[in-house]
């Protein structure tokens, strides 16, 4: 998008994107957030792809997703029109699956499929492959990429793994190729594994030290295992290295919108401030942020009128018979949710003044409840 077309809304943001990534700290609600950015996007003639990582099992089951699809379940338009959401548009689904996704990955750089067959069985890449710090999101960035290079979808929004450090998928692939450098392998592994055991035995004894590291990080595998899987790997290198610096230039280009999610408490816009430190120094455009799950005023009553409302809502308790300690109950719960609507409320535009004028701000309300039908995802579309 050019600096003249700047988008004013977070909706205006999405159409001239075609792959949105929900980023943000635990919890927040970026699955549900994601869901929801694909739903708007069959709704308004897009055939979108939300790439989830973690989906709560009931809003899975209402996505369609009780099975592992990783390349994406179409949703049945005729279940959303029971929801009363008339796409024009259409929407698919999917679910990192890790394992697949990592098999996946080695049946296309292995020089041979008879190389990939000896990796996938390989012990080493087995362990690998679920441990590798950054495993999930490396995969989920790989997918995304893959998925974006089929030209399948005009929006794919990508839902981000639930770590502790929420950008590390940034990082990702440049620690993968850090990894399997092809000096590692030069160096560490193949004078020994084309030597034999022999040499290994006779190896330095700080070379030694530095396998039986390799070996504790990796679960005890053996030698071999290690240099059979870096020399079949060998001649994948460029491949991936080339992909790699791909994959980060459809991260940073264009085409690609990250939104960070966030919500009202203290701890959570703190988390949210470094986060987006963070996105500035990995040279990542933040384009939008979306406070969710905020509390609003009920009936979203302004202030002035809450005195006037209080006391007739008093009244009308009383004329319907609620006896005292409840009406003073429900006045006091009333009191409390208006107060902290109010809190939050300041504490949202201090934070949105912070955050400068490139970024667009959105909100979604908290909607009383575990969001996990197509039903109550429309309604959030609704507020975008
Ligand atoms: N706007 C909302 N109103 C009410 N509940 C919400 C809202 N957004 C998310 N939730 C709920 O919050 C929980 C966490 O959401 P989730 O999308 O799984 O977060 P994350 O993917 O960031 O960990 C879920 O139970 C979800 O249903
Ligand atoms: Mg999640």
């Amino acid at each position: 998008m050019s600096e003249a077309a700047r988008a004013s809304s977070l909706t205006d943001l999405i159409s001239s994107h075609r792959v949105v990534v929900c980023v943000g700290s635990g919890g927040v609600g970026k699955t549900t957030i994601a869901a929801a950015l694909g739903l708007w996007g069959a709704l308004n003639g897009r055939r979108s792809m939300v790439l989830t990582i973690d989906p709560a099992r009931r809003l899975a089951q209402s996505l369609g997703l009780e099975t592992l699809a990783a390349d994406g379940e179409r949703i049945d338009p005729q279940r959303l029109a029971e929801c009363g959401l008339a796409v024009t548009g259409d929407m698919f689904a999917g679910m990192l699956d890790q394992k697949s996704a990592w098999d996946g990955f080695i049946r296309r750089y292995a020089p041979t499929p008879e190389a990939a067959e000896t990796i996938l069985a390989n012990g080493f890449y087995q362990q690998l492959s679920r441990s590798f710090a950054g495993s999930t999101e490396y995969m989920a960035i790989e997918e995304l990429y893959r998925i974006h290079e089929s030209g399948r979808y005009d929006l794919i929004v990508l839902d981000t793994p639930p770590t502790a450090y929420a950008l590390d998928f940034l990082e990702a692939p440049e620690r993968l190729s850090r990894f399997l450098d092809r000096a590692t392998v030069r160096w560490f592994v193949r004078p020994y594994a084309t030597l034999g055991w022999s040499a290994w035995k006779t190896a330095s004894r700080s070379v030694r030290y530095l396998f039986s590291r390799i070996e504790d990080a990796t679960g005890g595998q053996t030698l071999s295992q290690i240099s059979e899987f870096f020399i079949l790997m060998e001649e994948a290198f460029d491949g991936i290295a080339q992909r790699s610096s791909r994959v980060q230039g459809l991260l940073k280009g264009p085409d690609t919108a990250f939104v960070l999610v966030t919500g009202p408490d203290e701890q959570v816009l703190d988390d949210t401030e470094y986060l987006s430190g963070r996105m500035e120094k990995l040279g990542v455009p933040l384009k939008a942020v979306l406070m969710n799950r905020l509390h609003v005023e009920p009936q979203g009553s302004d202030s002035s009128h809450v005195s006037e409302y209080l006391s007739w809502l008093q009244h009308y308790l009383e004329a319907h018979g609620v006896d005292a300690r409840a009406r003073a109950w429900l006045v006091d719960a009333y009191k409390e949710a208006c107060r902290l609507a109010r809190v939050e409320a300041v504490r949202r535009d201090a934070f949105e003044l912070g955050l400068g004028d490139t970024v667009v701000t959105a909100a979604v309300p908290d909607m009383g409840r575990d969001v996990h039908d197509l039903a109550t995802l429309g309604e959030i579309v609704e507020r975008f």
